[in-house]
């Protein structure tokens, strides 16, 4: 690899790339460059600027079989990486701004990691700007907006109910509940059955686990992050898994009866089967493994945080929702309920708050990548067209320069309006997050049955240091595991 570290604090960036990502064929070259010096570069840790694929072309070294994975084009075989890191505090704030909202940047790298997994025609990857704007669109006007996700706002509410109800039914203080295995079967289901009105429950174990591979091979495409690249066998696991991930797809795709959920709407708005498919994995592997690892490392932080857990479950006892069984409703007094909802549940600020400092502490999305389409010029800095750019998020939350206190777990820094304003954990720009309303409220449901039903307790984790590891969407290294106390029996 050659480094540069021309500048100042380059060598806290090369830290921070190898807890990114440890374990790829570069990170001890870069641990090495560490401890030559005692500079962390702390304020400096946001954007890493990858050589364009020029420098992948000439310099990057790849063991034989990873181009079957990657486009040759832009990850051939033979050549070493060049790294260049940005540490100019002045620099990094110019190419954020372009990056978040300029039209001269498309998605970088983990895009193209994404279009082998969810398919090439979703507004993720699609490649065309016309048609990634207008299936965006099309999917927050039909079924992502915030109006359209306050209107089901019963369905959310009623699903997460259902779903604690089931799941925790054991619970009595012995019993240890899975929860990185629990979750992902929450998330995934809520996808289906609300967005896509499908009878598919995600119960099964073996299903939701495939998903998460999936996303693990996301990850490995991410930063040329090749650790598990064994030629032959990952293709095999893959294809395993795509075929299974395919099915499932099917099953939603073209119901046993028509419905109007989010695939049939699509059809008979004559999109193409492609195209709806791909939206489909779209949100069950982007929308459910974010949404299910921010879930995760709540519960977490709540085991981690007694005092902050009871004052969030009083803040929802405060909020004096009444119990109801939907079954029983009539439309008036279901529309009564669903107003109480949207009033209450999703407005209230502490839970605002606490989901804020978990994306703060925990970045569901570490890193975002960016690739030049022009040559960009910044004071003296020239970055080639076709490079790609990557904004370290995790780093950037966790960095003094921006957060008093930043490794303290406190949503109270929330209150103040201005750290809401500067912190955009689902992204902004071009490409913000298409699916965050939909997210915020099925873990804010999520959470006020789990909180309201059950008190966590602390969980001890043993000798093992809980570490996220370098996923697509973080993710910890161990199980998050919980015994649960009963606060109340859950009503109808
Ligand atoms: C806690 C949950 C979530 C977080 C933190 C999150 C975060 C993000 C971020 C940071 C981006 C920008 C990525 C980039 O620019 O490189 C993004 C994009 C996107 N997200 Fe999410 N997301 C979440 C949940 C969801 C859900 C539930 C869905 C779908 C139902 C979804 C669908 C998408 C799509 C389609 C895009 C691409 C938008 C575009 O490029 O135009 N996300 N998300």
């Amino acid at each position: 690899m050659v480094y540069n570290s021309q500048e100042p604090g380059s060598s806290g960036i090369a830290a921070g790339i190898s807890q990114l990502v440890s374990g790829c064929p570069y990170a001890h070259k870069v641990t090495e460059l560490t401890s030559k010096t005692t500079d962390w570069g702390r304020n400096t840790l946001y954007y890493l600027l990858f050589g364009s694929a020029e420098c992948f072309r000439e310099q990057m070294r790849i063991e034989p079989g990873i181009d079957r994975f990657f486009p040759e084009k832009e990850f051939p075989v033979g050549h070493k990486i060049k790294l260049r890191v940005v540490t100019d505090p002045s620099k990094i704030e110019k190419i954020l701004k372009i990056a978040r909202y300029s039209e001269i940047m498309t998605g970088g790298s983990e895009f193209d990691a994404l279009a082998h997994v969810i398919g090439d025609k979703n507004p993720l990857t699609e490649i065309t700007e016309a048609e990634h704007d207008k299936i965006k669109q099309y999917a927050m006007k039909t079924r992502f907006g915030a109006n359209i996700i306050n209107q089901n706002a019963l369905k959310y509410f009623t699903f997460a109910k259902n779903f604690v109800k089931k799941e925790f039914s054991l619970a009595d203080g012995n019993t240890l509940f899975n929860m990185t295995e629990i979750l992902p079967c929450f998330t995934l289901g809520i996808s289906s059955n609300i967005v896509f009105e499908s009878e598919n429950t995600f119960s099964d174990s073996k299903i939701t686990s495939v998903i998460g591979k999936l996303e693990q091979f996301i990850s490995e495409g991410m930063l040329g992050h090749v650790r598990h690249f064994v030629p032959g066998c990952l293709d095999h696991e893959k294809t395993k898994c795509m075929q299974t991930f395919d099915q499932v797809v099917k099953q939603i795709q073209y119901p046993e009866k028509q419905n109007n959920g989010f695939a049939c709407t699509m059809k008979r708005d004559n999109f193409s089967d492609e195209q709806i498919a791909s939206m489909i994995k779209t949100v069950l592997v982007v929308g459910s493994g974010t949404t299910k690892s921010t879930l995760i490392s709540a519960i977490y932080e709540l085991q981690k945080n007694p005092e902050y857990q009871e004052k969030l479950y009083q803040a929802l006892v405060a909020l004096d929702i009444p119990e109801f069984n939907e079954e029983e409703l009539s439309d008036q007094s279901a529309e009564a309920y669903r107003k109480q909802i949207v009033d209450k549940l999703f407005k209230c600020e502490e839970l605002k708050h606490f989901l804020l400092e978990v994306m703060r502490i925990h970045s569901p999305i570490p890193i975002q990548g960016r690739k030049t389409v022009t040559p960009i010029i910044i004071d003296d800095l020239i970055i080639p067209a076709g490079t790609t750019i990557y904004l370290t998020n995790f780093l950037a939350n966790r960095d003094e320069a921006n957060w008093e206190n930043p490794s303290v777990f406190d949503p109270s820094r929330f209150e103040n309006a201005e750290n809401i304003k500067r912190f955009s954990p689902f992204s902004v720009g071009k490409n913000e997050c298409m699916g965050r309303f939909h997210a915020r409220i099925t873990m804010m449901c999520f959470l006020y049955h789990f909180l309201m039903g059950y008190k966590i307790p602390p969980f001890d984790y043993g000798i093992d240091e809980v570490r996220m590891g370098d996923f697509f969407t973080h993710a910890f290294l161990r199980a998050i595991q919980a015994f649960l106390q009963l606060r109340k029996k859950m009503g109808n």
